[in-house]
């Protein structure tokens, strides 16, 4: 069953997002917010860490809390950065797990859509779980 997309709605929980970012170190506050095909709506903001390298970005936190839910099939995700920002390489290698072929929505801080791609635009050629298949 598709869900129907609302990408206003979602942009506007991934604004909601970054207002909870955790970002002392960076000051560049990032909100996610992720739609599962139940229709249900994951947000999250970045982390970050006085160890700089254990900060986890606004996506991964979305995906996590989606499929720790048990909501493992996404649709969707929206991202608010100031400016527009595009997903960084290690979460479209997560993100790319669970939907090779996400939407994705870039908003500025406003939740005003900058641009409008896909998963399968921003990770030509993946490595995926079927590279592991018959192993
Ligand atoms: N950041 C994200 O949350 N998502 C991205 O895709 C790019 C970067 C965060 C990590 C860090 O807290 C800040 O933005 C600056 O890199």
């Amino acid at each position: 069953m598709e869900v129907s997309l609302d990408s206003k709605a979602l942009l506007n929980a991934a604004v909601g997002a970054s207002d909870r970012a955790y970002a002392p170190y960076s000051k560049f506050k990032v909100g996610a917010a992720v739609l599962a095909k139940s229709g249900k709506i994951y947000t999250g903001c970045n982390v970050e860490n006085a160890s700089y390298g254990l900060t986890v970005c606004a996506e991964r936190v979305a995906v996590f809390k989606a499929i720790s839910e048990g909501d493992k099939e996404l649709e969707a995700l929206a991202l608010s950065a100031e400016g527009g920002a595009y997903p960084c390489g290690a979460c479209r290698q997560v993100l790319q797990e669970f939907n090779p072929n996400l939407r994705i929505f870039l908003g500025d801080s406003e939740g005003q859509l900058v641009a409008e791609s896909s998963l399968k635009d921003l990770l030509p050629k993946p490595f995926g779980p079927e590279c592991l298949e018959n192993k």
